[in-house]
């Protein structure tokens, strides 16, 4: 049985329980989830083709340095970049480079920033110049799969209920959940109990209870669901090559619903976002 702690009183390691944030704790997470928010708007001007992966995690590490903010991926478990940058059949933590982004390119920029010890993980899809319709279709359905798993959160409902609202829809659009990586407790620790499945049945898991934090983090392929890690030992991709599509949001459970922390400064949802002054 899982059991719940307050978060202000129980130590700062995983150990299972599940930690219960007051509002002080909410309070901090809207400021480090909205910084990593108002980096990815201010990107969508910024991701273009020709542009290398690598200038887009610069501009992370210092868009964090100009609020006092860490990216929390630096030096972990031996990751050396700011941000993960997921292009076409990658499905997750792709690692910025050299190489520049292609016309026709979907991307996912993936931030987190520590903020007073506070993580702000979110992450959006980009798409890089035209893109063809098949592409922009699955960033339509993988974030309408994100938002119908924030729409059931509320005291009461299961991790179960939030995977069964995003695969059910992932599915009936043709699309596959990613089974291999999961959103996650979040909040003074970067990777919390407990683990939020993207796929499951109604009533299953973990109940929901007020001061919860979490993300949602849908990875939804074209083809199958399958994944493998290349041998740099983070690149995830699809085993059929298919494109690959996720997004991400910070949120708390509340007493009627939730909070989303990432919710974009400048209302960008899904894109293709507004074209820059
Ligand atoms: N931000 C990712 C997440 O959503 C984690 C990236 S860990 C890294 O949980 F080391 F790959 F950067
Ligand atoms: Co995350
Ligand atoms: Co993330």
């Amino acid at each position: 049985m899982v059991t719940y702690v307050d978060a202000d009183t129980a130590p700062l390691k995983n150990n299972g329980q599940i930690r219960l944030y007051g509002r002080d704790g909410f309070d901090a997470m809207h400021r480090a989830g909205q910084l990593a928010a108002a980096c990815l708007d201010a990107l969508a001007d910024i991701v273009r083709p020709g542009v290398p992966t690598d200038v887009i995690d610069r501009f992370v590490y210092d868009f964090g340095a100009e609020h006092n903010a860490l990216p929390a991926t630096l030096g972990y478990r031996g990751y050396t970049k700011s941000t993960c940058t997921s292009i076409n059949h990658v499905v997750c933590h792709g690692i910025p480079n050299e190489k520049p982004l292609k016309e026709g390119d979907i991307v996912n920029v993936d931030v987190t920033y520590v903020l007073d010890g506070w993580y702000g993980d979110s992450s959006r899809m980009y798409l890089v110049g035209e893109v063809k319709r098949a592409a922009e279709r699955l960033v339509e359905v993988t974030y309408e799969s994100l938002m119908r798993g924030i729409a059931v959160v509320k005291p009461g409902a299961t991790t179960g209920d939030i995977g069964y609202a995003i695969q059910s829809f992932a599915e009936a659009e043709r699309c596959s959940v990613v089974r291999d990586f999961c959103g996650h407790g979040v909040g003074r620790l970067f990777h919390d109990t407990p683990n939020i499945l993207h796929y499951g049945n109604p009533g299953e898991g973990v109940e929901l209870r007020p001061g919860m934090i979490f993300t949602i983090e849908p990875m939804i392929n074209l083809g199958r669901p399958h994944v493998k890690v290349l041998s740099d030992g983070w690149t995830a991709v699809t085993r059929d090559r298919s494109l690959s599509a996720q997004f991400e949001h910070t949120v708390g459970v509340t007493e009627t619903g939730c909070e989303i922390f990432t919710l974009s400064p400048r209302g960008y949802t899904c894109p293709p976002y507004p074209v820059g002054a």
